[in-house]
């Protein structure tokens, strides 16, 4: 057996896989020449929100699970991550056969340590999100999910509670929804977590689906449910309302509060994985945005010697 146990203390956590590959048939014909997770969600590519979630979880070695035909276009954008001090690791997923499968095909690179697991179209917007981040990231032992109470669960995974608030059950995609509780796109777990996705078997659509994953941890009783609050935002960007409401969410954050949002370069700036020097190089290389604006900003906000 690899990795964790109740009695060996864990490593850090300190790897995550951002997976986008996927067809995107409900953005089509957006969607037919290029990936997803690279269209625009205001002024900035999909893909950079939930590289941000990473970065401000504290991850630094990151693989990018994406179709075949996609995989130069995100090289192109990412490279090798230096521009974030952390380092990229890419791989194809050749066919959708579901998100659990990204365990299968990381197996080797993640070796036995514990792993945090993005979907490339997620965005999590929270007042307290590194902490909430850094502490399930901390946990030594088991999975750490986040459920978000949404009008529509019968989209997503559903979590049930017991009256005492402890998860009970995870359902995929339920005609009767037990709960409004869906369960967001980020998940970290322990060391076990390729042991345990090896028992995954294909579900009746023929996916490697994550519940049954989650459900694992579940029945061995070491699955936390953290509930985002009611101020926190949970958007998927997988439809055109969806995506074009996380765009306005966004401008909206961004221009009335002069805030960034989604942006790796400042989280892994706040991070410590890059110098002033790189928060004011990249700065200046967008500085006609108004996104290169907010950086240029934020580095003269924080020069050094400043009181
Ligand atoms: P979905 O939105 O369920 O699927 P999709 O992206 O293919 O879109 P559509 O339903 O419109 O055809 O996927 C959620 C996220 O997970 C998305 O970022 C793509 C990713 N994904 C994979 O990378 N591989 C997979 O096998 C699956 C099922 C999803």
């Amino acid at each position: 057996m690899t990795g964790t146990s109740k009695e060996t203390p864990a490593a850090p956590l300190t790897k995550g896989i951002l997976l986008s590959g996927g067809s995107g048939t409900r953005l089509y014909p957006m969607t037919l020449a290029v990936s997803k997770q690279l269209l625009p969600v205001y002024d900035k590519p999909m893909i950079y929100y939930p590289l941000t979630t990473l970065i401000l979880a504290g991850i630094r070695d990151i693989m990018i699970i994406t179709t075949p035909d996609d995989k130069p276009q995100f090289e192109r954008l990412l490279g090798s991550g230096e521009q974030f001090g952390v380092t990229f690791t890419y791989r194809v997923q050749p066919k959708p056969e579901g998100i659990a499968q990204a365990f299968h095909i990381a197996e080797d690179w993640i070796d036995g340590s514990p792993c945090a697991l993005i979907l490339g179209d997620n965005l999590i917007f929270a007042d307290e999100l590194e902490h909430m981040l850094r502490s399930a990231a901390k946990r030594p032992y088991g999975a750490t999910v986040f459920a978000y109470q949404v009008r529509d669960p019968e989209r997503y995974g559903v979590i049930s509670f017991d009256e005492k608030g402890r998860a009970l059950d995870i359902v995929e995609k339920p005609q009767v929804p037990p709960s409004q509780w869906a369960v967001t796109g980020l998940y970290f777990y322990d060391g076990r977590v390729c042991e345990f996705a090896r028992k995954v078997r294909p579900s009746a659509r023929g996916e490697l689906e994550i519940t049954d994953l989650n459900r694992i941890y579940l029945e061995e009783g070491t699955l936390e449910v953290d509930r985002l609050a009611r101020g926190c935002a949970w958007l998927d960007a997988g439809t055109s309302d969806s995506l074009m409401q996380a765009g306005t969410f966004v401008h909206a954050i961004q221009s009335r509060q002069g805030l960034l949002v989604g942006s790796p370069t400042e989280a892994a700036y706040r991070m410590g994985f890059i110098s002033h020097e790189k928060l004011l190089e990249t700065g200046h290389k967008m500085k006609k945005t108004p996104l290169g604006q907010m950086l240029l900003h934020v580095a003269a906000e924080n020069r050094p010697g400043k009181v």
